[in-house]
């Protein structure tokens, strides 16, 4: 479809590990992936640490190469784009605002530098759209020739966003933009990307092993698990009703019923599985509450449903939502 700008259909990453000692081998960090993103929507991709959500991302932006699979970006395969091309239509934010900026730049050197790399514009015309972005993003003027040491965590995240947004490309990927933040600020930050995606009309990825980051910023959630995608839908939808047990399990754990409190654990019996070896049938079945013992064990789910897909042998079917679960505040 013409409006969908995003489109990876069975993409699978492989890396090879071990070495001179141990044996070689190859741990599949994303395991056949089909997602569609359409123009102007955000979708919020979460999972625990080690599902491939940032490999996922590294594909998208060309840093790694789908092992097999197709990625699609406008209509058009990622490898038929030159690097400055990839650059002009997709975006990288990343979790680090201390270490992702030269703290030998100023502000506005490295708002402007890709303008810069690609020889846009004049020194003149330039500089008036550092100050542009620099506003769109909230930044203080007087931050303009100011260092990244002089920053704090939130301005030098909007100093990334505004170095992100300078060149109007057609998709951000934010990878867990604000977990390196302080709580207060986060909020901020989430609410300047909310913004920005209604101004802008951005098409957004939102990375996060906290589906409560996404839950007002992204219009459908994509839920990993083990290097693929277990549960995508509306936003809405997934966190009234999820059908995957890992979606309800992830939705209970991160909405603790006072903000800023610690978030509990997953309360998932066994512990995340290595992907070197991946479970038998359904990867998740190890920690599930719905393991049945037998199909389960023997039969991966393919998915089910339409524009609300999961897989799942025996999907969920509470209609209560996380925040009705949680146990009241003491
Ligand atoms: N360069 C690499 N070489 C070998 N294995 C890798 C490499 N990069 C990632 N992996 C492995 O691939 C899997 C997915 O990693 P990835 O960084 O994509 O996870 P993630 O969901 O982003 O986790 P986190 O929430 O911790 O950021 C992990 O098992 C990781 O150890
Ligand atoms: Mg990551």
């Amino acid at each position: 479809m013409m409006d969908d700008v995003l489109v990876m259909q069975g993409v699978t990453r492989d890396y090879p590990v071990g070495g001179a000692f141990a044996k070689k081998r190859t741990l599949r960090a994303l395991r056949g992936i089909d997602l569609t993103v359409s123009r102007g929507r955000t979708l919020g991709l979460v999972g625990e640490s080690g599902c491939g959500k940032s490999t996922l991302a590294k594909v998208l932006l060309g840093v790694e190469e789908a092992t097999s699979g197709t990625v699609l970006v406008d209509g058009h395969p990622i490898e038929s784009y030159g690097r400055i091309e990839r650059a002009k239509l997709i975006q990288p934010v990343f979790q680090d605002p201390y270490s992702s900026l030269n703290p030998r730049m100023t502000v506005a050197s490295i708002i402007g530098a890709p303008l810069q790399v690609r020889g846009e514009g004049t020194g003149d015309s330039r500089r008036k759209r550092v100050e542009e972005v620099a506003g769109e993003v909230g930044l203080p003027r007087h931050l303009i020739g100011a260092y990244p040491s002089q920053l704090s965590g939130g301005q030098r995240q909007r100093v990334a966003i505004a170095r992100a947004l300078i060149g109007e490309p057609k998709i951000l990927i934010c990878d867990e933009p604000t977990s390196a933040l302080d709580v207060s600020v986060q909020s901020q930050i989430l609410n300047l990307l909310h913004r920005l995606k209604q101004e802008l009309n951005l098409t957004m990825i939102l990375i996060s092993h906290n589906l409560a980051v996404v839950h007002h910023l992204a219009d459908e959630v994509a839920v990993m698990y083990l290097g693929r995608i277990v549960e995508h839908g509306p936003s809405q939808a997934i966190f009234d009703r999820a059908h995957h047990p890992y979606s309800s399990a992830l939705l209970k754990a991160v909405l603790p019923p006072r903000p800023g409190s610690r978030l509990p654990e997953l309360g998932l019996e066994a512990e995340f599985p290595s992907p070197l070896n991946p479970p038998s049938g359904c990867p998740f079945h190890p920690r599930c509450s719905n393991d049945d013992g037998t199909t389960c064990h023997e039969i991966d789910p393919e998915p089910s449903g339409t524009s609300h897909t999961y897989r799942c042998h025996h999907p969920d079917n509470f209609t209560q939502t996380a925040a009705q679960d949680q146990a009241p505040a003491d």
